[in-house]
């Protein structure tokens, strides 16, 4: 994420009316201290006393997206529960530990894996880590949120899986499109209509600098690091028994590292493309437009902001006030996850629905840089 802090006045002042207009007050003023955290130097790391007796969540990975979303919405809902920030930077950490009350800071893992106050981990870090902290959580019997990708490659994810499965702790992702209202609407009308459909994404990301660390060797990519939002929403509008095999076709130029046509023909004959393109800055956040085709509807979303649905003559159109991309349903759905005690076959469908996105989203990367079509089959079905 570009700091913003350096940017001329004109752009900052522009840059937060635009902000206030799509995210409302609170969530901006909240983007705005996030930038100022992501700069701040202590010169003495501060003497945390937060005497917090309530608190219970641990934060793994204090960067810009666990201060200005994850530690803002689970304030927001449920209070100052949040006992030990970790991150690699303890300034970041000791400042996320401030601004939310937290009980400490710490740039040791095992601190919050040790701690019997947590019960809920979310893991924000870098992405190579992802999957190794979770399945430290989970096998001290603790849950977690894990933010996307949930791993990097193929070993991570059978350890994952492996862990899932014998932990009494839960998993939730942070592919926060399907809690969003419209995205909920979306699966709703396509799921009242049978047949195969036709999805098409256009999605403008942020440009990012060569040198971002999503682009190091061991951190998987923009594959990995965004294209799997919609990869793994798409894979859900499908009918689960219509899913797989799915034969991924890449139309992508390996000049660029951030620019990818991909396309996805399901087992029912449903037919998806997503195009991601990079190409500079998007002075709104990331846009996103999608049209979808199914027996008798006909919709497009945009920025998860709009969307209309024409069914034979009718059409309605919603709109909100606000864009919501669900990043408090996935938050709190997954707060809320902690509690509940899973009986093996709820288990199992968790432990599948991780792997078969995950695995989609591999095989994606896998379709891409080798620039020819991979074939993805579903949980524990033999290639
Ligand atoms: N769901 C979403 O819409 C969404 C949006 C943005 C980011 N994210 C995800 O959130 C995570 C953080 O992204 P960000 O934008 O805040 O990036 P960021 O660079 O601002 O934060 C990453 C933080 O991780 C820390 N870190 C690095 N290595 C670490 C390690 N080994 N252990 C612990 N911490 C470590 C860094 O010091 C940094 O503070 C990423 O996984 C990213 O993909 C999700």
């Amino acid at each position: 994420m570009a700091d913003y802090t350096k940017y001329p006045l004109k752009f900052r002042v522009l840059k937060v009316l635009k902000y206030l207009r799509l995210f409302g007050l609170m969530r901006t003023l909240n983007k705005v201290r996030a930038a100022y955290h992501m700069q701040k130097k202590y010169s003495t790391l501060p003497n945390v006393k937060s005497g917090n007796t309530r608190a219970h969540v641990g934060i793994a990975g204090s960067g810009n997206f666990a201060f200005s979303t994850i530690a803002y919405y689970i304030q927001k809902n449920y209070g100052r529960v949040i006992q030990g920030a970790m991150d690699v930077d303890k300034n970041r950490a000791a400042s996320l530990c401030e601004n939310y009350s937290a009980n400490y800071f710490t740039d040791n893992i095992n601190e919050l894996i040790d701690d019997e106050n947590i019960d809920l981990i979310y893991i924000a870090s870098n992405h190579a880590t992802h999957a190794e902290y979770a399945i430290q959580a989970l096998n001290a019997g603790k849950s977690v949120h894990i933010e996307k990708p949930p791993v990097v490659n193929d070993d991570q994810l059978g350890r994952l899986c492996f862990a899932m499965q014998n932990s009494k702790g839960n998993v939730g992702l942070g592919y926060n499109r399907p809690q969003s209202p419209l995205g909920m609407k979306v699966k709703a009308a396509v799921d009242r209509e049978i047949g195969p459909m036709m999805i098409n994404w256009f999605i403008a990301a942020h440009a990012l600098e060569d040198d971002h660390w999503y682009f190091s060797p061991t951190e998987g990519g923009r594959v990995l690091g965004n294209l799997c939002h919609w990869i793994d929403y798409t894979l859900n509008l499908i009918p689960e028994k219509s899913r797989f095999p799915i034969k991924i076709t890449p139309a992508s130029s390996r000049k660029f590292q951030s620019d990818f046509v991909v396309s996805y023909e399901f087992a029912d004959g449903s037919l998806a493309v997503i195009t991601m393109s990079s190409k500079g800055h998007t002075f709104e956040g990331v846009a996103e437009k999608l049209n979808l085709h199914r027996g008798n509807v006909l919709l497009s979303m945009s920025d998860f902001e709009t969307l209309t649905i024409k069914i034979d003559h009718h059409s309605r159109r919603y709109s909100n006030f606000y864009r919501d991309h669900g990043h408090e349903g996935a938050i709190t759905r997954s707060y809320e996850m902690r509690a509940q005690s899973l009986d093996s076959k709820a288990r199992e469908s968790n432990v599948r629905n991780v792997w078969e996105s995950a695995n989609l989203m591999l095989r994606t990367k896998d379709a891409i840089e080798r620039g020819e079509t991979v074939t993805a089959y579903g949980y524990k079905i033999e290639t």
